[in-house]
């Protein structure tokens, strides 16, 4: 993910290109709650809203502000009417949260987002599931993905992974010439929610699957598959098809470009590359990397479908499937144009924002 936030301009300064920001220590929890909103140009900002383990919280600054921007660039390229923005919670590294805690943790977050009065909706990401949303949905409407008893869309994963897979078969057919899965070999790094849908997905059709964790408790799951287990630690250099990052962040670097042994990269896990060099980097290897919020908007384009725009399952499922097209149409842009996938998808998000941002 492009790290706009940081951009220095020519005059040596980092602008601000949030619309704004939101830093608070909960009154309940103690804890730090960042609420970034990248941008409203197109609409309501949403985005996620991420527990996780942080060393200090301005790291988590620091993700938020990535993931944030990331936002507005998946919801403009998807074709939706919002913006982007993300929920960050700093959890001390041995932080371990019982119900008690996260009822009122959660509690914390909610004020935070009822405070900025609609401009932006959260739903669940790393380290949150549909039954944090509804308890956040006690205290603000600004919320996706409750379970589907308590009004809302239920769990976004299974959505997210079968936008995975349209992706995928785009990235088959301009790699391969064929958008079969069937016998093609992927990696997938990381078996959570959505990492352990597309495991199933892909064995369903046949694929042939490696797949790694950093938790040696899914590896039975890999056995159940047929999947072969890789090391964590030898995750990069797997030999195949398709690398599918469905894990946490910032895993393509300029170390880890080197190790690579596959002809394509495309998964759901937000903002991959440490930095948007990096696209470049892997163009240069001749390694096709499928902008990440492009691969992994599934979630979103069902979960508004559903709530905001009152489709039926079955049209918001259709419309998760369009990301194949996106996607390919991307990709030829990109061939055409001489420059990478994500310089190509940028451009697109960017016409949107700025088109919306000049309507009266
Ligand atoms: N985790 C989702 C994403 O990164 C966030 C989300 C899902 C927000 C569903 C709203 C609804 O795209």
């Amino acid at each position: 993910m492009p790290k706009r936030s940081t951009t220095v301009d020519d005059t040596g300064a980092a602008p601000l290109v949030h619309e704004q920001v939101r830093i608070q220590r909960g009154r309940r929890s103690g804890l730090p709650v960042i609420v970034a909103v990248h941008s409203t140009a197109l609409g309501q900002a949403i985005g996620g809203c991420r527990l996780a383990r942080y060393r200090h919280w301005r790291d988590a600054l620091t993700d938020a502000l990535r993931l944030s921007a990331a936002m507005t660039d998946k919801c403009a390229v998807a074709g939706l009417p919002n913006g982007g923005g993300k929920t960050v919670v700093a959890l001390p590294p041995e932080a371990t949260l019982g119900p008690a805690a996260r009822r009122a943790l959660l509690y914390d977050v909610a004020d935070v987002i009822a405070s900025l009065d609609g401009a932006y909706a959260t739903g669940p990401d790393v380290g949150t599931d549909p039954t944090d949303m509804a308890t956040i949905a006690e205290r603000t409407p600004y919320v996706f993905c409750r379970p589907p008893e308590a009004g809302g869309s239920g769990d976004s994963s299974t959505h997210t992974a079968t936008g995975v897979m349209a992706a995928l078969h785009a990235v088959c057919d301009a790699v391969f010439g064929s958008p079969q899965l069937a016998g093609r070999r992927f990696g997938i790094l990381g078996l959570g929610r959505v990492g352990t849908h597309l495991a199933r997905q892909l064995a369903a059709v046949r694929a042939q699957l490696v797949v790694t964790d950093v938790d040696l408790n899914k590896r039975p799951l890999a056995d159940e598959l047929g999947a072969a287990w890789l090391d964590p630690d030898d995750a990069f250099r797997a030999e195949v098809d398709v690398l599918v990052p469905a894990a946490l962040g910032g895993v393509f670097t300029t170390e880890t470009v080197r190790q690579l042994r596959c002809a394509a990269i495309a998964g759901p896990a937000n903002n991959q590359l440490d930095e948007p060099a990096t696209a470049d980097l892997l163009h240069r290897r001749g390694i096709l990397w499928a902008p990440d919020f492009v691969v992994s908007a599934g979630g979103v384009i069902h979960a508004t479908a559903v709530e905001l725009h009152h489709e039926t399952t079955d049209q918001a499922s259709h419309r998760v499937l369009t990301i194949g097209d996106t996607l390919a149409r991307i990709l030829q842009d990109a061939t055409r144009a001489g420059v990478t996938p994500a310089a190509a998808a940028l451009d697109l998000a960017r016409q949107r924002v700025q088109l919306a941002g000049r309507a009266p």
